[in-house]
């Protein structure tokens, strides 16, 4: 039997849903239920009742799933599949951060571990960022981490004052505003499409068309007409994008744009997962009763 195949049997034997982030390994992607950005996975764990979730992505998306449903079993295929940028602020110096800032509202993406998530009041994804920042009551401070990247693209759009936590992530800050520049004389006429975690995104604005979530990017991609467009991004999303458009040519802004924990997981990991249980995603409950109420806010935005 293809391994496809097993992986298939499995998942209806276990009555499993399979998650894949756009940035996953395209034989991931397509074994996947549900294929997308954090946000709309969130929503998706949340949506379906099957008692399973094999999440391949990462850590801080399968402790999202395993917050938002605490009666189901989440699984997380590889533990080595972490983030740089969560790992950039732990829930001890979001302690300290709020004492200095007495009263402030903390605005956390949702890329942080549920330590973070349970010391925030609010969290987001780079596709409600806007939208979430945008809700706070006029008069409140803002905490926001930990990506200051997202943050000052953020802060731009809004016009809210906000501290930034100065985190990154350290696929997309080597995204400079000079490889920008150096693309937009090399390919006159395409379009270009940045994350907002790119470490070009505010100070290289004027040179691109859009900033997007990764969903954001392959909706873009069903619709553009352009001959070509340069993504600013993870290089896992540009086989969905050339497969809903193949008229498009799909260049990666940098080749070398790859995350390694989201390349930790493959098909067999994937396999081994439902046939051996593993590995099994918990939240001390105290932790996950806090974070649910930031989560919550993010789902309902
Ligand atoms: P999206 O929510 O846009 O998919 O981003 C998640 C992520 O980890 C980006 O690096
Ligand atoms: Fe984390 Fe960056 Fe990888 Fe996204 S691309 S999972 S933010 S290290």
């Amino acid at each position: 039997m293809s391994l496809e195949a097993e992986v298939r049997r499995l998942k209806e034997e276990r009555n499993a849903l399979l998650l894949a982030h756009n940035y996953q390994l395209p034989e991931v992607q397509d074994a996947a239920d549900y294929v997308g950005d954090s946000l709309y996975l969130s929503r998706k764990a949340v949506e379906d009742d099957r008692p399973v979730i094999v999440f391949a992505g990462v850590t801080f998306m399968a402790e999202t799933a395993k917050i938002l449903n605490p009666g189901k079993t989440v699984l997380l295929p590889d533990l080595k599949a972490g983030c740089g940028l969560a790992d950039s602020i732990t829930g001890d110096q979001l302690r300290t951060w709020k004492a200095e800032h007495p009263g402030a509202v903390v605005v956390a993406y949702i890329n942080t571990t549920a330590d973070v998530k349970a010391e925030s009041d609010y969290c987001c994804t780079s596709s409600n960022a806007i939208k979430v920042v945008s809700g706070v009551p006029a008069d409140k401070e803002i905490l926001f981490l930990p990506d200051m990247f997202l943050g000052e693209w953020v802060r731009q759009k809004t016009g809210r004052k906000m501290h930034l936590w100065v985190g990154d992530c350290p696929v997309h800050a080597k995204l400079r505003p000079e490889d920008l520049q150096r693309a937009r004389h090399e390919h006159p006429g395409a379009e270009i499409v940045a994350h907002p975690e790119c470490g070009c995104s505010t100070a290289a604005l004027p040179h691109v068309d859009r900033i997007l979530s990764t969903d954001g990017m392959v909706r873009f991609a069903e619709e553009t007409r352009a001959p070509e467009v340069l993504v600013a991004t993870e290089v896992g999303i540009l086989h969905r994008m050339r497969r809903l458009n193949p008229g498009t040519r799909f260049t990666p802004l940098s080749e070398g744009a790859i995350c390694p924990y989201m390349k930790q997981i493959d098909l067999t990991d994937v396999r081994d997962s439902l046939r051996l249980n593993r590995y099994v995603i918990d939240v001390p409950p105290e932790t996950a009763r806090k974070a649910r109420r930031a989560l919550d806010r993010m789902i309902a935005s």
